[in-house]
């Protein structure tokens, strides 16, 4: 059994996990605190970090615990801090061994991990073609066996999620602001009305960008006046959706083409969108591929379970990590 920890960004996860399974899992989210800064404030994550932790871990039974599971990165430094420091002084306290992860490890794990009783019993079908899209990471990464990636391509600026808040916090409709534009575009069938462009759909490589499409739409709002914006709010918030996930859509498709990889994974927060998953399903569909998704909706935004389903595997292999070496790693890499 592990015990498994992440702070990275907003939320203070801690879990219990056997192999797959979460036996106990806790995630105390700070999306109010931060909701009106619009956005995550670092020195604001990590107070609250520490005034959360201990009652998030006191709400699991550690005394049968193996191990001791924590994301060392990548994410918010003084976020980070708060669970590395805990995750230390909980392996000095009960003498356990310490099992340091990558948090984009948990997201690529994510949809296989279990529940209790062992559901979803979904088999590893190597290699995935996986696709993290949540409010810090866009990659596309191949998953080729346990614990190995290859990350082919990932975004220049900002993050697939982080484009869709900015649209959102544009149009007035606060944070964060992928649910709430999934919400609108649903409600106008997802029309494709302003047809705003399709950032880096020439190049050859596997890279995003976003931050020219998030200009382009600045200045298109700029010439509508307040009333044509709150009459075109579906439409406008459905056209930058469109925008975004065309974009993921050609990156991946080039990607099965270049690798011959037909399995795709979508993972992160933006993977909980149910349209986004509909496109990625007609993907893997047209090249005869399954598609997987995180197993469970909480298991789409942070959490530590997935951390713990890493970490087991990680003990598996007797990858352990030093208690006096281990430090934070705001910009660590797969
Ligand atoms: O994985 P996550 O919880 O935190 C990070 O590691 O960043 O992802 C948060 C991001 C935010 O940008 C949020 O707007 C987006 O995921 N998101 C969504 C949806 N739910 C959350 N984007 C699109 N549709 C959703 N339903
Ligand atoms: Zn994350």
């Amino acid at each position: 059994m592990i015990l498994s920890i992440d702070t990275s960004c907003d939320e203070t996860a801690a879990a219990i996990v056997e192999g797959r399974k979460v036996l106990a899992n806790v995630i105390y989210s700070q999306v109010l605190i931060h909701q009106k800064w619009g956005g995550v404030v670092p020195s604001i994550a990590k107070r609250a970090h520490e005034e959360r932790i201990d009652w998030v871990i006191d709400k699991l039974k550690i005394d049968n615990v193996d191990y001791i599971a924590v994301t060392q990165g990548p994410g918010l430094a003084p976020a980070l801090e708060v669970g590395i420091k805990k995750a230390k002084e909980l392996a000095k306290k009960y003498n356990k061994k310490l099992i340091a992860v990558n948090h984009l490890e948990g997201h690529i794990y994510s949809p296989f991990v279990q529940n209790s009783k062992g559901n979803p019993k979904i088999d590893f079908q190597f290699p995935y073609l996986v696709l993290t899209v949540s409010g810090g990471h866009t990659s596309l990464v191949i998953f080729k066996d346990h614990l190995q990636y290859q990350v082919i391509g990932e975004t220049i600026d900002d993050a697939a999620g982080e484009a869709l808040d900015k649209a959102a916090k544009l149009l007035g409709l606060g944070y964060p602001g992928g649910p709430v534009i999934e919400r609108l575009a649903a409600e106008v069938d997802n029309i494709d009305r302003y047809q705003f462009p399709r950032p880096m759909a020439k190049s050859n490589d596997l890279n995003f960008s976003f931050s020219g499409l998030k200009t382009s739409f600045f200045y298109y709002l700029k010439k509508l006046n307040d009333r044509d914006k709150i009459l075109n709010i579906k439409y406008l918030a459905s056209s930058f959706q469109q925008a975004v996930f065309d974009s993921l859509l050609i990156k991946t498709e080039k990607a099965i083409l270049k690798t011959g990889i037909k399995n795709l994974s979508l993972v992160g927060g933006v993977s909980a969108n149910m349209y986004l998953r509909k496109l990625f399903r007609q993907l893997a569909k047209k090249y005869q591929g399954k598609v997987v998704f995180p197993s469970y909706k909480y298991l789409t935004g942070d959490n530590a379970a997935m951390i713990g389903v890493v970490a087991s595997y990680k003990a598996k292999k007797n990858l352990f990590t030093d208690i006096e070496n281990l430090d934070r790693s705001p910009r660590m890499r797969l």
